[in-house]
């Protein structure tokens, strides 16, 4: 173990692409905060990592709640951790239309989705700029360009994302701190079951799906290299297909 290391903090690392990405921290030797609601979820990922010679803090939460990134930061602070590297990774979908869908639902998909992003980048950034380094990746969405039907609030919400991540770059660049957004297509996570996705026709077929391990490995090296942007594992029919 090397609790003394700086750490990777992942919101939503116990499943799909934070997963993935939490096993390519571990396999270059950072240590991992991982964020998500479900605990056993969680343990499931330690397990996952244990082959790995890292420290994994494990955090309960659920971004759903409005105060819930303030919490996990000020835990993280309680333990006297530093964190180098922040991955917005967290994240959540709803299909319907819009005259139909669950006005609380989607609340709290822009609290998951928005503000906890929005309060953890804040928070750490702060922390980040005092040492003059730092790593932020966001986890926006190709559904970006264009909007997609039925996923209103969804791609605005990833909108957001891609459009923050861009301006906050361009403020921090000087200050020794790298922002990048990683924009992943149609991947093959629990992502479209918790959205009530999972009846669009091409996703039926999950052999076009993108392979979660490809798309973190895309985000990953985008982020040690410091770009802004870089997208990943889809299709041109893919972007058809999900544009209706
Ligand atoms: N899969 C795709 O096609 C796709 C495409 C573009 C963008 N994305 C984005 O990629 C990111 C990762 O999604 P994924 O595809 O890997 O989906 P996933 O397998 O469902 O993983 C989502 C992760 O976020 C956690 N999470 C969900 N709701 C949460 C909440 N309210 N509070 C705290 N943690 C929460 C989940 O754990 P718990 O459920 O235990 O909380 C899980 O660890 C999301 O931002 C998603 O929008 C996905």
């Amino acid at each position: 173990m090397h609790a003394n290391n700086p750490y990777a903090l992942i919101t939503g690392g116990s499943s799909g692409i934070g997963l993935e990405l939490a096993r390519l921290f571990a396999m270059d030797g950072h240590n991992l905060i991982l964020v998500a609601r479900n605990s056993g979820g969680l343990r499931k990922a330690v397990a996952e990592l244990k082959e790995f010679d890292v420290d994994v803090i494990l955090m309960s939460a659920d971004f759903f709640g409005e105060g819930t990134a303030f919490n996990v930061f000020a835990e993280v602070k309680r333990l006297s951790l530093q964190v180098d590297i922040l991955v917005n990774n967290a994240g959540q979908g709803q299909y319907g239309f819009f005259k139909d869908t669950d006005i609380n639902r989607e609340l709290a998909i822009i609290n998951l989705n928005i503000s906890s992003l929005v309060v953890l980048t804040k928070l750490f950034l702060k922390d980040m700029l005092i040492r003059r380094s730092g790593k932020i990746l966001n986890i926006a969405g190709m559904v970006n360009e264009p909007p997609a039907p039925c996923q209103a609030i969804y791609c605005a919400t990833k909108a957001f994302v891609e459009s923050f991540t861009q301006a906050l770059r361009k403020e921090v660049t000087e200050d020794g701190i790298t922002v990048t957004a990683l924009l992943p297509g149609p991947t093959n996570t629990d992502f479209f079951n918790k959205a009530g996705i999972e009846n669009v026709h091409h996703l039926q077929s999950k052999e076009l799906l993108a392979d979660p391990a490809i798309v973190a490995r895309c985000g990953y090296d985008a982020l040690m290299r410091g770009e802004g942007k870089v997208l990943a594992g889809c299709t041109t029919e893919m972007i058809a297909d999900i544009s209706l």
